[in-house]
């Protein structure tokens, strides 16, 4: 079921602009004069939302003050969590317009690109992304290495999602008639977009724009969000891809738990200790590993159970997955002699064969339980 245009009538020459914001005070009137340049002349009649979270920092004072001569205002949320996406989806209830532009507050999503988005818009899809990485589109240029690494990695991460080349853009425009019902939308933190797009199956295009970074104020990602994004995808993978989709989780997990086993097992050798001792203690800091990421992001959406259970539970998979790894390692190095001169190939052999029972025992044992309503 669609939601109703807030506006049916004279959609196309109307719009609502929605900015979630926290701890904005300085950038909202300059936001809010280059919204109005930008938007003077071509006929439509705009409103800016505002959906803060508390940020008390004075942004409501500029707020009344600028609604004085401009078409601002400010929706405050008061119940936490305070988050982006959830700003958005409340703006998204509270616009006057069926039409709308969500971008941020902080002139990183040019005002001037409005209009390109709202042509594109026009031409007949259900979004358009301002994108940073269309042919033309570019990002700050004091972008260092890192940031660079990784938002191309984050992106990366989201391509096999959707078709267009920036998944990750927070600037984009819309009808409130074309997307899914707010509530089976589940956005995590920044990505309202992408959701909104993998669950509504929307048909996309992309527009390019040229990405500044904010000259005032700070940014509010932090590593927490990238976490969640990680989780966030996950679930999105499963929504549009099935439960297959795990497998490639499953294995990064485990290829991440490896590295955790390898670790130990050379380091215990370099200790001293005789190497089939290692290889036994090396699993359990590992397995270890591998269930807390296992629960927070492969099986994420399955119903929480109590940690120590459901511990005990992986431990006790393990030890069967750990007996199969184990065992062949052991029975390959004894009696099949290349295998005894190249260990390292009977370590992954091993270490193959206990994941698929690894596999098998965290879908239907240690991670069971529905899914919870929505994830
Ligand atoms: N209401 C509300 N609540 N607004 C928030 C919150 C929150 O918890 N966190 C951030 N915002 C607002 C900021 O005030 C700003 O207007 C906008 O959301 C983006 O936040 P920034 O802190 O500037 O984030 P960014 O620049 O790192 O992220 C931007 O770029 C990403 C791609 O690089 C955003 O556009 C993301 O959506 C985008 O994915
Ligand atoms: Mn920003």
């Amino acid at each position: 079921m669609r939601n109703t245009p807030n506006d049916p009538e004279n959609a196309g020459s109307t719009l609502s602009i929605i900015v979630p914001t926290f701890r904005e005070a300085a950038n909202i009137a300059p936001l809010a004069e280059r919204i109005d340049a930008a938007l003077s002349g071509t006929g439509i009649e705009w409103e800016l939302l505002l959906v803060d979270d508390d940020s008390g920092d004075g942004s409501e004072a500029v707020v009344t003050e600028l609604a004085r001569r401009l078409p601002v205002r400010m929706v405050v949320r008061r119940e936490p969590p305070r988050d982006l996406s959830l700003a958005v989806i409340e703006g998204i209830r509270q616009c006057r317009f069926d039409r709308l532009v969500v971008m941020d507050a902080d002139l990183s999503h040019p005002p001037e690109s409005i209009v390109d988005l709202l042509a594109a818009l026009d031409e007949g899809c259900d979004m358009v992304i301002g994108s940073r990485y269309a042919p033309g589109g570019m990002v700050d240029r004091s972008w260092g290495l890192y940031r660079v690494l990784n938002s191309r990695l984050a992106t990366w991460l989201a391509r096999p999602l959707v078709g267009y080349a920036d998944p990750m853009s927070g600037f984009f425009a819309t009808r409130r008639s074309a997307l899914p019902d707010l509530p089976t939308v589940r956005p995590m933190g920044y990505k309202i977009a992408l959701d909104l797009v993998v669950r509504g199956r929307l048909r996309v295009r992309e527009v390019p724009i040229e990405f500044r970074d904010r000259s005032v104020g700070l940014s509010k990602m932090n590593w927490r969000q990238q976490v969640r994004f990680l989780r966030h995808l996950s679930r999105l993978y499963n929504y549009k891809f099935g439960s297959m989709a795990r497998v490639p989780f499953f294995s990064a997990v485990g290829a991440s738990g490896l590295a955790v086993d390898l670790a130990c097992y050379l380091g215990l050798q370099w200790a001293g200790v005789e190497h089939r001792l290692a290889r036994f203690l090396s699993f359990w800091p590992a397995a270890g590993w591998n269930w807390a990421l296992n629960r927070g992001l492969t099986f994420s959406e399955r119903a929480r159970q109590p940690h120590l259970g459901q511990l005990a539970r992986f431990m006790a998979s393990s030890t069967v997955g750990l007996g199969v790894n184990v065992g062949s390692y052991a029975l390959l190095t004894s009696y099949v002699e290349p295998f005894d001169r190249h260990r390292l190939l009977a370590f992954f052999l091993g270490v193959g064969l206990g994941s698929l029972v690894n596999f098998l025992a965290a879908d239907l044992y240690v991670y069971k339980g529905r899914p919870e309503p929505g994830r």
